[in-house]
């Protein structure tokens, strides 16, 4: 499996317009192609500013919003008001800025008590979605995805069991470092998407997206090393310091 090369802008400002006419060109080519685009939205601090950017007059109306469907990769078992929501944070960035029919936003519930239930019932919504059977991955035009400082990526967590999960698309997955249960999208549903833009930014990322790019595969203690054995185009998109201790990077 050949290296991937990630494309390294000079500054955070130049990680986030790349990464908004990527997700723009995506868009327009999936409409173009189907009538649709799907997007899987990420959460965390990173790509805040990216929704931010796509909220704005220069990106707002290169998105068809009427045929883009927003869904997320993972979500934290806590209500969409929670400032810990991803959904929320999608919501308040982007959402409420942009022209998207409220029926095109499907948001994992983090709510529910029981997160296996709400799990099952995304699994549904994507299947429905789709026109998928169960056990069938759908194929997200993109998913937008982030790293996390221990190498993981959705809610994909190092020694957590989701990794193992071949056959379910969403399922609970406790994690014992945060002593609480994520929704997350499992490994196929990675490597079903059409594309994937994964986003890194920061000299605290630098040690472990080396790791991740650079050392064999041990998805079990990387799991954003998934990726490399994902179907469609994975394009990494760093900053120069979260790319500072790459090989390839001059010292
Ligand atoms: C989440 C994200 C997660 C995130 C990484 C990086 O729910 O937290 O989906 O996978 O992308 O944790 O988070 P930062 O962007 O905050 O570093």
């Amino acid at each position: 499996m050949p290296m991937t090369t990630p494309i390294v802008c000079r500054s955070a400002e130049e990680l986030y317009s790349r990464a908004a006419d990527a997700v723009a060109v995506t868009a327009e080519r999936a409409v173009a192609a189907r009538g649709v685009f799907s997007v899987a939205l990420s959460g965390g601090t990173t790509p805040r500013s990216l929704y931010e950017l796509l909220a704005t007059d220069q990106y707002r109306s290169r998105i068809p919003w009427g045929n883009t469907h927003v869904f997320w990769g993972d979500e934290r078992c806590v209500p969409p008001t929670h400032p810990d929501s991803n959904y929320r944070a999608a919501h308040d960035a982007l959402l409420v800025h942009v022209p998207i029919p409220p029926a095109n936003v499907h948001r994992l519930r983090g709510e529910e008590d029981a997160p296996e239930a709400a799990a099952s019932e995304y699994e549904r919504t994507l299947r429905e979605f789709f026109l998928v059977e169960p056990g069938q991955a759908p194929p997200f035009d993109l998913l937008l995805l982030g790293m996390g400082d221990d190498g993981h990526t959705a809610s994909l967590f190092p020694h957590t069991d989701a990794l193992r999960e071949e056959r379910r698309t969403v399922v609970a997955n406790f994690v014992d470092k945060l002593a609480a249960y994520r929704l997350t999208i499992t490994p196929p549903v990675l490597r079903s998407a059409r594309e994937v833009l994964v986003l890194v930014s920061g000299g605290a990322k630098a040690r472990v997206l080396r790791d991740v790019l650079e050392s064999p595969l041990d998805v079990d203690t990387y799991p954003s090393q998934l990726l490399r054995t994902s179907g469609g185009t994975v394009t990494w998109m760093v900053d120069a310091e979260a790319a500072s201790l790459l090989s390839g990077t001059p010292g």
